[in-house]
């Protein structure tokens, strides 16, 4: 897979995030017992109440981990407890922070995949992101024209057979950081813009029929999680540099 090679450093002890930064944390969803119980304990009643609602233990311990790290994460912007943030959620179920505890315009998103989280955090701008696992046997051309616009299905039917899975997985990664970017979920129709998907090509919005200006308005990045994952961010504007950190357990407080 061909997906440009980023570093995921260990943050500084103080984090700082400028307007024109973007930062990308990636973490492990499998964490040891003590640490689990130290996450689930800074969630508030209502994400315990969701978190036991998944029929599988592993599913229930991803959720309380992913949202366990989530308020670590956010808490060392906010020089804030993490059990002291507090989520409210649109119409589509995107969370964003609530006001009250001064969230200094601070904007996130998440996304899961087999154990593997990625948290993207910026200032003032609408962001999304989206990792998926590579599956085997997966049935490309078949979802391409179920999911995909038609420009998206020809332009992976004109791949050569072996880049197709890579295309299919940079296209389905970058239509939903869209997505969530937008956070209006799939009221948006999946074929109603266009995302690249030739590897090795520059992620890009190439259409959308929401405005003509759209297009211009966005930028899409590709993100190399993890051998066996596919990822992309998508944000509001040009003008921002990423960083990516990698979270550690042992950052727990
Ligand atoms: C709900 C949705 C965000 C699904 O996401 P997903 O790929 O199943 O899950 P992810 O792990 O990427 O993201 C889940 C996180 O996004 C956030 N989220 C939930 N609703 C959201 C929304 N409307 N917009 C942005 N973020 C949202 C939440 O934090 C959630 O994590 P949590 O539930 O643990 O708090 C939505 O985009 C969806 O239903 N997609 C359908 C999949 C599809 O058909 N895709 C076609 C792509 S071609």
């Amino acid at each position: 897979m061909t997906a440009p090679s980023l570093s995921w450093n260990s943050p500084p002890q103080t984090l700082i995030l400028p307007s024109n930064a973007v930062h990308v944390w990636r973490a492990s969803l499998h964490v040891s017992a003590s640490d689990l119980r130290t996450l689930e304990g800074t969630l508030t009643a209502d994400e315990c109440k969701r978190a036991e609602r998944f029929y599988f233990q592993k599913h229930r311990e991803h959720f309380i981990a992913g949202r366990g790290v989530l308020r670590n994460i956010l808490s060392r912007y906010l020089g804030r407890e993490p059990d002291q943030l507090r989520f409210c959620y649109n119409s589509y179920g995107k969370p964003t922070l609530t006001e009250e505890i001064g969230a200094e315009g601070l904007c996130f998103n998440l996304s899961h995949s087999h154990g593997i989280a990625l948290y993207a955090v910026t200032r003032h701008r609408e962001i999304g992101i989206d990792i998926e696992r590579f599956r085997p046997n997966v049935a490309v051309e078949r979802l391409a024209e179920r999911f995909f616009s038609p420009r998206e299905a020809a332009a992976l039917c004109a791949l050569p057979e072996h880049l197709r899975k890579e295309g299919f997985f940079n296209c389905w990664t970058r239509k939903e950081a869209y997505i969530k970017a937008e956070g209006k979920g799939l009221s948006i129709p999946l074929n109603a813009f266009d995302v690249s998907l030739t590897p090795g090509e520059p992620a890009e919005l190439l259409r959308a029929e929401s405005h003509p200006q759209e297009t211009s308005r966005w930028s899409l990045q590709v993100l190399n999680p993890e051998p066996g994952y596919a990822a992309a961010l998508a944000v509001k504007g040009h003008d921002w540099e990423l960083k990516c950190w990698q979270w550690c357990p042992m950052q727990v407080v």
